[in-house]
C-alpha cells in the first residue's frame, strides 16, 4: 500500500521502519523537513515529502503527531476526502499521566469532526513506540494486539491489514465512539510503563477462551 506518515518523532519513525520492512511505499512528512529526510534516509523504500500535498495518492494516512497538532497537521497535507486516516493519538495532559478529553468524546471523534470528508479509524494508540520499533513478536507465540475502532468498514480493514502486515494481531474494537475506551486504555498502559515502572516493552492485549 501507499502510506503517508505525518510526523517523524518516536511513533512516526517506528511506523516508517516497520511499514517499509513490510513492503509498503512510505512517504513521511514533518514540521521539520530535515527530520523527515533523516527518517526516510534510514529506511530504504521511504521518501520524505513536503507537507502540502503529502496525502495525494496515499491509500492511508497515519497521523503521528501530538493530539494538539492533529487538526492543523491533517489540514496541511491536502484533500483527505475519502481517505483513510489512522489516528494513533492520545490526548495526554502535559505530565502524560491523564487525558484532556474523554467520557463523552475522544481524540478520534474530534479529529473526525475536524476533517469531515476523511474516514478516520483509531488504531495503534495502545502500542508504545518501543514496541512498534522492535516488532510485535513478544516470543512464545505471543503477539501484540492492535485495537481498531471506526465507523468505516473500509478504513478498519485498511488499518487491520497494515497492522497484520507488520506482524500484529488485530482486535476489532467496534465503532469510532469506542475510542473513548481505547484512549484511557493507552493511559493505563502509560501508567504501567512509566508510573509503575514496567517500562515501555509492554502492551495490552485481549484473550479469549478456546
Ligand atoms: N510514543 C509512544 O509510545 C506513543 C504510543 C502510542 C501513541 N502515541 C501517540 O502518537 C503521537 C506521536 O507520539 P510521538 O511519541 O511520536 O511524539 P513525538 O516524538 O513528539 O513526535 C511527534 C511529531 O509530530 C510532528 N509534528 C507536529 N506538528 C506537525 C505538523 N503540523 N505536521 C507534521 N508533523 C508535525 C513533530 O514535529 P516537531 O519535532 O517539529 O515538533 C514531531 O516530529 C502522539 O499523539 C502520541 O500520544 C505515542
Amino acid at each position: 500500500m501507499k502510506i503517508t506518515v505525518i510526523g517523524a518523532g518516536n511513533m512516526g519513525s517506528a511506523f516508517v521502519k516497520q511499514l517499509t520492512r513490510a513492503g509498503h511505499q512510505v512517504s513521511v512528512t514533518a514540521r521539520d523537513a530535515a527530520k523527515a529526510a533523516q527518517v526516510a534516509g534510514a529506511h530504504p523504500g521511504a521518501r520524505a515529502v513536503p507537507t502540502a500535498g503529502a496525502a495525494e495518492g496515499a491509500d492511508a494516512v497515519v497521523l503521528a503527531t501530538a493530539y494538539g497538532d492533529a487538526a492543523s497537521a491533517l489540514k496541511a497535507v491536502g484533500s483527505l476526502s475519502g481517505k483513510v486516516v489512522i489516528d494513533i493519538t492520545n490526548p495526554l495532559t502535559a505530565d502524560y499521566m491523564g487525558l484532556t478529553i474523554g467520557h463523552d468524546t475522544s481524540a478520534a471523534e474530534e479529529i473526525a469532526k475536524a476533517v469531515p470528508g476523511a474516514e478516520v479509524v483509531k488504531a495503534f494508540n495502545t502500542v508504545f513506540a518501543q514496541v512498534l520499533a522492535e516488532g510485535a513478536d513478544f516470543g512464545n507465540g505471543r503477539k501484540v494486539g492492535v485495537f481498531v475502532a471506526g465507523d468505516s468498514a473500509r478504513a478498519k480493514q485498511t488499518a487491520g491489514a497494515l497492522a497484520e502486515s507488520m506482524g500484529f494481531d488485530v482486535v476489532d474494537a467496534g465503532s469510532l465512539k469506542n475510542a473513548r475506551y481505547l484512549e484511557p486504555l493507552a493511559g493505563l498502559n502509560i501508567y504501567l510503563g512509566y508510573g509503575a515502572g514496567l517500562g515501555t516493552g509492554i502492551a495490552p492485549t485481549w484473550i479469549r477462551k478456546a
